[in-house]
């Protein structure tokens, strides 16, 4: 067959300047390499087999026919006794939650729901990568505010002056991935005064909700009195179930909210998968003992990866919460984290994701590498002898 056209770019413009995920990049480089991939974030474990054995119940005794578009009634009153079980609030199930293909849709679902051409979004660098290619998809003008470094702080001068009457919203991922923030309730009441006084929403991505470190508590926007109409919760069981194949996320908002939320995702993907619907609905409501566990192993691989960092010399940036951290390459003599990206696999055995990705203007994050710890233990101790090895 004669592609005559096989040279023109038919990508829509917004999202020409993106190219390819560097997750997809890096696991590929990996896989060439036969190198552990600390970078896409990723179990090397399955979650619970009672959960995987819910789904398979639900698939053979049927129906595998279309769920409602919103999700099933289960799993989004499961959703809603979490919001009150975790954090004390009321939620309706049938008209403040909609099931989605993932947070990946659920931001997706909210950001083409209520984005205008011509919108403004506020995004605080260094971000999660698909934030502004969906944002950019949308239409919406993207202000970036950068947290500063070392600690992520938040600039409050420059986040203030962001605001403007074209702000439509801000969106806040807590824990942060990647450098692993985790906004306090007085740095959240902040952003809050900002959004009522420039009559704004704010979505907030909360997918690593329940790893949060050293006593540390996990603030949901829901659970600021001024952001219960303002803002959509989005979350999935990606993480909290190490099940990050299974894309079974949720956006919670009050109803005006909502409706924006269901008109978009109707027509995405219209409704996700009923059965493993069903098994995450049975998950969700684990006993405590699930969730404490969870947040043990997490700690303990924390530690290990930051401690085994910091003796072969890397500047660390020990994470509050989420299964990342950073470090700065500087410190054991490199400057560019691509290039350092690039040679890892092949040189240490080892992947890891380039930060200066995760900011708007690569300069600011080129000293800066993450690495995840979602690995087995022995994965992780394999990881860290390779990297030693190498680093002698
Ligand atoms: C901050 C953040 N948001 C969203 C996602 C995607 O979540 P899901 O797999 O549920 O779409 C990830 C996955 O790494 C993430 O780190």
């Amino acid at each position: 067959m004669n592609f005559q056209h096989e040279k023109r770019d038919i990508t829509v413009k917004a999202l020409r300047p993106f190219g390819t995920s560097i997750f997809s990049d890096m696991t590929a480089l990996a896989n060439v390499h036969g190198a552990i991939n600390l970078s896409q974030g990723f179990p090397d474990f399955d979650g619970p087999e009672v959960i995987r054995k819910k789904a398979a119940e639900a698939i053979i005794r049927g129906p595998n026919q279309y769920a409602p578009s919103m999700g099933i009634p289960q799993f989004r009153e499961a959703i809603a006794r979490k919001m009150m079980r975790f954090y004390g609030l009321e939620v309706d199930p049938d008209s403040e939650v909609t099931v989605t293909a993932g947070a990946t849709e659920g931001l997706c679902a909210t950001l083409l729901g209520i984005l205008e051409p011509g919108d403004e979004i506020i995004l605080l660098e260094p971000w999660f990568d698909s934030y502004p290619p969906i944002a950019a998809l949308a239409g919406a003008h993207i202000r970036y505010v950068s947290l500063q470094v070392p600690d992520f702080t938040l600039p409050r001068q420059a986040l203030a002056d962001a605001f403007n009457d074209k702000t439509k919203a801000i969106l806040i991922n807590s824990p942060q991935n990647p450098c692993g923030k985790v906004f306090t309730r007085e740095e959240l009441a902040f952003i809050a005064d900002l959004c009522v006084k420039h009559d704004a929403y704010v979505i907030g991505d909360e997918v690593y909700e329940y790893l949060v470190y050293d006593g540390r508590e996990h603030v949901t926007l829901l659970s600021l009195p001024e952001l219960r109409e303002r803002a959509f919760v989005i979350s999935s069981t990606a993480k909290t179930f190490s099940m990050t194949g299974w894309k079974q996320g949720w956006v919670v908002a009050a109803p005006n909210l909502t409706r924006a939320v269901r008109m978009s995702h109707q027509f995405i993907v219209f409704c996700g998968q009923s059965p493993l619907q069903e098994a995450m609905a049975f998950a969700l409501d684990f006993p405590d003992s699930h969730y404490i566990q969870f947040l043990t192993d997490y700690t303990r691989r924390k530690k290990r990866l930051c401690e085994a960092l910091m003796d072969m010399g890397f500047k660390v940036f020990v994470p509050e919460g989420t299964y990342y951290v950073m470090v700065d390459i500087r410190s054991i003599g490199f400057d560019d984290d691509l290039d350092f990206c690039r040679l890892l696999p092949e040189k240490a055995g080892v992947a890891a994701i380039p930060a200066s990705y995760f900011w708007n203007k690569r300069s600011q994050g080129r000293n800066l590498v993450r690495f995840c710890f979602c690995k087995k233990e022995e994965t992780l101790d394999e990881a860290i002898r390779r990297l030693k090895r190498w680093l002698k």
